[in-house]
This record gives C-alpha cells, structure tokens and sequence, in this order.
C-alpha cells in the first residue's frame, strides 16, 4: 500500500507564466481540505536548497487567482542538476516534513522531479510555460494568456505599420519552439510566419513576397518571426535594402510573459492544481499532468520526456495559404 502523504511542498520553477498562482492555489486547497498540511516553497530548486519554505493556509492563496507571475517566487538553479544538490533537496524536504512535491514547469523542472523521486520523495510534474513545448500535453500553462498579449499588441502594431505602409518583423517569444509565432500569425493574418521547426532561411522568399504583395496594393506586410529565430532587427535592415520599403523590427519580449491571465489559463490551472494534489495523495510519484484530446491526464515524467511533439503540419500549410 501507498504511503499515506502528509505533507506537501509546491514550487514554480523556470521561466514564469500566467495561470500558476492559479494552479498554487488549487493544489493548496485541495491538499489542505484533504487534511493534508501545505508548505510554499520560494524560488524554485533554489529556495528548496535555501530552505525558504513556510506553512501554508487556505488564506496564503486569497486574492492570487486574477494576478500573472507567481507569488512563490521562480529561478534557475544549475546546482540542482548535480547528483549533489539533489541530495540536499532531499534532506531538506525531510527536515521539513516534505514527503510529497508539486513542481510547476517545464521539462527541465521536470528533471529535477525526477531526481527527487528517484530519491524518495514523491513528486507531481504541472506543465507550465508560455512555450507550449511539452510534448505530452496539448496546453500548458500560460500559453492562452501569452498569444492573447501578443495577439493584441501585434494588432497595434499593424495599425501604425498600415499608415506609414511599412513592413514590419514582429519577433515573439518561444525559446525553440513556434507555438506562439504559428497562432499569432494565423490570428493576426500575418504576411510571413516564420517558425524555428521550418524556416528555411531563404530571405529572398520573403522579399519577394513584399514586393509582390505591394504591387497588389497592400499597405503593410507583417512577420511574425520566432525567438529561436531571432535576428529581427539584422532582418529589416536586410530586408528594407533589398524592397526599398520601409521595415521595422519590434521585439515583443518579457511583456508576454506577464499580465493577469485569461480565464482559460485560470481554469485549467485550477483542475491540474487539483488533479495533482490528488494524484500525490493517492501514494503516486514521478507522474506529470497534461491535457490531451480534451482530458485532463497524467503520464510517468520519463514516458512523458521521452515524447515528441511538432507543429501539426496541416495547421502549418493552412497558415502559409491564409497569408497570401
Ligand atoms: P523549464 O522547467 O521551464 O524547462 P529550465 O530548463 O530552465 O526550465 O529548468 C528549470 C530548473 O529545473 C533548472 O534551473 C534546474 O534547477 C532544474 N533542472 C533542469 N534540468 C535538470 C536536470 N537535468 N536535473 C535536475 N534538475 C534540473
Ligand atoms: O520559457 C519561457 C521563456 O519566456 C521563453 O519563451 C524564453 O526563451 C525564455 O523563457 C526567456 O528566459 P529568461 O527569463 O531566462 O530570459
């Protein structure tokens, strides 16, 4: 039979997102309405192996569920990928009390989990990131709130770049992936989709695509180009020399990350905040929530790190068509 888990630790770690405090929150109340103590870890691994952890209340997660960000506070720690550092993570959730985790993150956060698990404590991987880039889940936290913002400010962007009949490179986040750029670029019916999974570095296609769609009587031309591309504003340079149209770069950065989240992003950190302080209670260890084909599920995080996922490549040509 499953230990019975008494007491549980929650941290947030690597790049934050919308929606976590909302998956903290859930996590919190379902364990402490399970009669089972909480504790918040501050600063990911880092404030693990700080010891900054303290008790937590139904009333420790009040007033968080509408706020970006995470109130526990995220970091990056290189000393936990050692066989050490993991070690101390461990002593210290027993001197704590910690015998269950909840990690809200990515893979590399999920990494840790692993080792923890490997190690004794029983640990519950929630996908969180604005990256879209587990392989496991078809949503992950953040990801609804990040592609509204960037939704939005790529709309304003257009309307300047139409007066001034103007090409512009709009470069959103998405470390490797292009998630974010493949659904702004349907959603803002961009001219040019540029995705670090596709792209095949042939500017000359772009350039005559500006020349041909300003022959046609358009008055801007809009690129969404990927982070894991980059380069935007070497790009404009480039791309103006050779067009003779104006062309700006406007690199959206951290101001997508941020931002109350989307209801969606609330709602289904909410039920993976849940399902993860279930599924710890029930005795389980090194599992991941994910999302896939409209269900909540969970997976063994080496099954799920081992999974592979691309940009679905219907979406991708039906992309490149809608932008002609
Ligand atoms: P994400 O979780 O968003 O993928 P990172 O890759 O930056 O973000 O990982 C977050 C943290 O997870 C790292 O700073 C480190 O503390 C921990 N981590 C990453 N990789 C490993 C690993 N191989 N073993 C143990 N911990 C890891
Ligand atoms: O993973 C989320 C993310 O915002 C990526 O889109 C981006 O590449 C990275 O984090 C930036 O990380 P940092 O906060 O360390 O600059």
């Amino acid at each position: 039979m499953a230990k019975a888990i008494k007491t549980i630790g929650i941290l947030t770690s690597g790049g934050d997102a919308p929606g976590m405090n909302a998956a903290i929150r859930a996590v919190a109340r379902k364990a402490l309405s399970k009669g089972v103590k909480v504790k918040g870890i501050k600063r990911g691994y880092q404030g693990l192996l700080n010891e900054e952890i303290s008790d937590m209340e139904a009333r420790s997660v009040s007033d968080i569920i509408q706020k970006g960000g995470t109130i526990l506070g995220t970091a990056r720690c290189s000393e936990f990928k050692t066989e050490a550092g993991q070690q101390k993570g461990v002593d210290i959730c027993r001197k704590h009390g910690i015998d269950g985790l909840v990690v809200i993150g990515g893979d590399g956060s999920y990494k840790g989990a692993q080792a923890l698990s490997r190690l004794g404590i029983n640990t519950i991987g929630i996908p969180g990131t604005i990256d879209l880039d587990i392989a496991c889940t078809d949503y992950t936290i953040g990801f609804d709130t990040a592609v509204n913002t960037a939704m939005q400010a790529i709309d304003k962007v257009r309307d300047t770049s139409s007066s001034h009949e103007r090409c512009s490179i709009i470069e959103v986040m998405g470390r490797n992936a292009g998630y974010l750029a493949l659904w702004c670029g349907v959603a803002n019916g961009a001219e040019d989709i540029l995705l670090p999974e596709k792209y095949d570095f042939n500017e000359q296609n772009i350039i005559n695509n500006i020349i041909r769609n300003k022959k046609q009587g358009k008055t801007h031309h809009l690129i969404i180009n990927a982070e894991g591309i980059g380069h935007s504003t070497s790009m404009a340079r480039r791309i103006e020399a050779a067009t003779g149209v104006e062309t700006r770069a406007t690199i959206l950065g951290y101001m997508q990350r941020g931002g109350s989240p989307t209801c969606k992003d609330r709602y289904y950190a909410s039920i993976m905040g849940g399902l993860a302080a279930d599924i710890l209670c029930d005795g389980k260890t090194n599992r991941v929530i994910g999302y896939r084909r409209g269900q909540f599920v969970d997976f063994d995080i080496e099954e799920a790190l081992a999974m592979q996922k691309d940009i679905p490549e219907y979406e991708y040509e039906l992309s490149r068509l809608l932008a002609l």
